[in-house]
C-alpha cells in the first residue's frame, strides 16, 4: 500500500516542472496526510531552503559513499541486524514507515524535511527520541504564516531553535552507555548553553532570503539548511587558533611552547565519529636545510572491553560494550599550552613553524581520505 502511494508521488516528479509562481500552486503534487511527503514537493515551494537542503550532508545520510561502505561491512557482520540500528540516525523516516530494506524513494532521502519539520517533542532517554507527529501540520520557528494556500498548516515549535532537537541523533551511546558520538553532551558541558548559543546559531545561521518563492513572499531572515560541519573548510577555519608562544634553543634541543585553543567550535574538537582527528605539527627548520619535526594528535579512542582498538567505523558504530581509552580533544573555548622538546642537536635553527591538520580517513578508496590545514603560524629565529 505505502510502496504505491509512493510509487505514484515519484511519477509525479517526473512531470516536467514550471517556473514556481502562484499560479502554479495548483501543479505541486498533493501533500501526504498519514505518511512522509517527500522534500520534492515541499521543494515546489520552499525553493531556496530546498536547494542548500539537497548539498547538505542530510540529504545524502543514506546515500554518501562513506556511510554506504560501513553500512555494508556492519550489514554482513550482523546478518542484517545493523540495518535497525544504523536507519533510526540515517534515514529516520524508517522508524515510522518500517521499510528498512530501503524500497520506498522517501528512505532514500535521508534526514528529509517532513521529517524534522513534523518532530513534536523529543525525549533523549527513550529508545526512539523523536516523537513524531506526522500530518499536514509543520511546525517550525515561524508563528504565523501567510498564504499557505491550505497545502498545510503551521505550529510554531520553540523545540526546533534548540540543540535538544538535535541531540537525539547527534549524541550516540554504546550498549554499556558510553558516549560514542557525544557532540550534544559536549556542547552541554561547555561555556556555549549558558550563553543561550545552540546548535542552529552556528549551524543554520540566518541569511537573507524567501521562505517560499513566490512574488507575494517577502524577502526576510531564514535558516541556512546545508548544516556545514567538518567537511567545510569555511567552518572548521573558524575552530580554532594557534600561536607559538616562545622557542628556546637549548645545547642539544629546541624547547618549543605553542597555544592552541578552540575558539569557535561548540563542542569538542574534532567531535561526532571518532575516526576523526586534529593533528598539530611542530617543524623547526635549521640553517644547514636540516628539518625536524613533532606532531600532537588530539582524539578520541575507542576500544572494545579486551583493550581492542577500534578504528573501524562499522565496529564503532555497532556501538556494542566498549571503553574510552583516550580523549584529549580540546573542549569549547578551552585553550591548552603544549611543550615540544625537539632535539635539533648542534644545528643552528633559522625558523619555527606550528600548524594544525584536521584530518579523516574512512574506510573507503584511499583518495576519500581528507586533510585540511587549518591554521598556521611561523616563528622566525632573529640573534
Ligand atoms: C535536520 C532537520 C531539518 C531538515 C532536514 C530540514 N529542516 Fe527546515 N528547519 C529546521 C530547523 C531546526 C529550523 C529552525 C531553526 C531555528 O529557528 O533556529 C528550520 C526552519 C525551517 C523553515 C522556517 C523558515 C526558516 O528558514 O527559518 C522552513 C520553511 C523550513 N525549515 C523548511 C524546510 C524544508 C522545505 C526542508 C527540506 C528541503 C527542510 N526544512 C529541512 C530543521 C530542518
Ligand atoms: C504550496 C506551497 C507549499 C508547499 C508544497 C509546502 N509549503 Fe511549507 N509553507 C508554505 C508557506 C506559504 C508557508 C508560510 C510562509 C510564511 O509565513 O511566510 C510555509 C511554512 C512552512 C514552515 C514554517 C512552519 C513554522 O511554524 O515555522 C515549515 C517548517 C514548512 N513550511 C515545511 C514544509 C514541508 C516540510 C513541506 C513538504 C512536506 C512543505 N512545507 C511544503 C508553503 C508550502
Ligand atoms: C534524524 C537524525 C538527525 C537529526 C535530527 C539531525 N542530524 Fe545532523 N546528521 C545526522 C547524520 C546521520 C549525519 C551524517 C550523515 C553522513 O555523513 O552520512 C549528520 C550530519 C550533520 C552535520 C555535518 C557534519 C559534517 O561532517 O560535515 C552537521 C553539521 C549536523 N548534522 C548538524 C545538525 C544540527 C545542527 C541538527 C539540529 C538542527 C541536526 N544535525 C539534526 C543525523 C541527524
Ligand atoms: C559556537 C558555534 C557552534 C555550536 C554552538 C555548535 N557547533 Fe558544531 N561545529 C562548529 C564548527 C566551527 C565546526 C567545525 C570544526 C569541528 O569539527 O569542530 C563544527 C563541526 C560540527 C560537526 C562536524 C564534525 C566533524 O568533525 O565532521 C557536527 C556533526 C556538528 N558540529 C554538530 C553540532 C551540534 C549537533 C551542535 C549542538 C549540540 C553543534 N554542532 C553546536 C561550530 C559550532
Ligand atoms: C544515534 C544516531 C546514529 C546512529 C544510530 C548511527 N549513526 Fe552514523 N552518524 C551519525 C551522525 C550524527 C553522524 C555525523 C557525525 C560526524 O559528522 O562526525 C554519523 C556519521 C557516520 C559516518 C561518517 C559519514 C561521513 O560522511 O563522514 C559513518 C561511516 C557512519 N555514521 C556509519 C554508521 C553505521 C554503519 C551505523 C550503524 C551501525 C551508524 N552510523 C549508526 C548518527 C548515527
Amino acid at each position: 500500500m505505502m510502496i504505491n502511494r509512493y510509487a505514484i508521488l515519484f511519477f509525479l516528479f517526473l512531470v516536467p516542472s514550471f517556473a514556481h509562481g502562484e499560479s502554479q500552486l495548483g501543479e505541486i503534487p498533493p501533500m501526504q496526510t498519514d505518511g512522509y511527503t517527500s522534500s520534492a514537493v515541499c521543494g515546489k515551494c520552499h525553493v531556496q531552503i530546498y536547494n542548500r537542503w539537497k548539498e547538505s550532508i542530510h540529504a545524502h545520510a543514506y546515500d554518501d559513499p562513506i556511510f554506504d561502505v560501513s553500512y555494508n561491512i556492519a550489514y554482513r557482520k550482523t546478518a542484517g541486524e545493523a540495518k535497525k540500528i544504523c536507519l533510526p540516525c540515517h534515514a529516520p523516516t524508517t522508524t515510522f514507515t518500517g521499510d528498512y530494506d530501503a524500497q520506498l524513494p522517501i528512505t532514500k532521502e535521508g534526514v528529509t524535511c517532513d521529517f524534522c519539520h513534523t518532530v513534536k517533542d523529543v525525549d533523549l532517554h527513550a529508545k526512539d527520541p523523536y516523537l513524531k507527529e506526522i500530518g499536514l501540520v509543520k511546525r517550525g520557528p515561524l508563528k504565523e504564516g501567510k498564504g499557505l494556500e491550505g497545502k498545510h498548516e503551521i505550529a510554531y515549535s520553540e523545540l526546533h531553535k534548540k540543540s535538544e532537537f538535535c541531540a537525539g541523533c547527534h549524541d550516540f551511546r554504546s550498549e554499556n552507555s558510553v558516549l560514542i558520538i557525544g557532540t550534544y553532551s559536549e556542547w552541554k558541558e561547555g561555556p556555549y548553553p549558558q550563553k543561550g548559543t545552540q546548535c542552529q546559531d552556528c549551524h543554520m545561521p540566518l541569511v537573507k532570503g524567501k521562505i517560499v518563492s513566490s512574488e507575494s513572499s517577502p524577502v526576510r531572515m531564514i535558516n541556512e539548511h546545508n548544516l556545514v560541519g567538518g567537511h567545510s573548510l569555511a567552518q572548521l577555519k573558524k575552530a580554532v587558533d594557534l600561536k607559538i608562544v616562545d622557542v628556546n634553543k637549548g645545547a642539544a634541543r629546541t624547547e618549543v611552547l605553542v597555544d592552541i585553543s578552540n575558539t569557535g567550535s561548540g563542542h569538542q574538537i574534532p567531535t561526532g565519529i571518532p575516526s576523526r582527528h586534529l593533528v598539530l605539527n611542530v617543524e623547526v627548520l635549521a640553517e644547514d636545510g636540516k628539518v625536524f619535526r613533532d606532531k600532537i594528535v588530539y582524539e578520541k579512542v575507542l576500544a572494545d572491553m579486551d583493550g581492542k582498538e577500534l578504528t573501524d567505523d562499522s565496529d564503532i558504530m555497532l556501538g556494542g560494550s566498549i571503553q574510552i581509552i583516550k580523549d584529549n580533544r580540546l573542549r569549547p573555548k578551552e585553550n591548552r599550552r603544549e611543550l615540544f622538546t625537539i632535539y635539533t642537536m648542534d644545528s643552528k635553527i633559522k625558523s619555527v613553524s606550528a600548524w594544525v591538520d584536521y584530518t579523516y580517513k574512512p574506510l573507503i578508496l584511499e583518495k576519500a581520505a581528507m586533510q585540511v590545514e587549518m591554521v598556521r603560524d611561523r616563528f622566525l629565529i632573529v640573534d
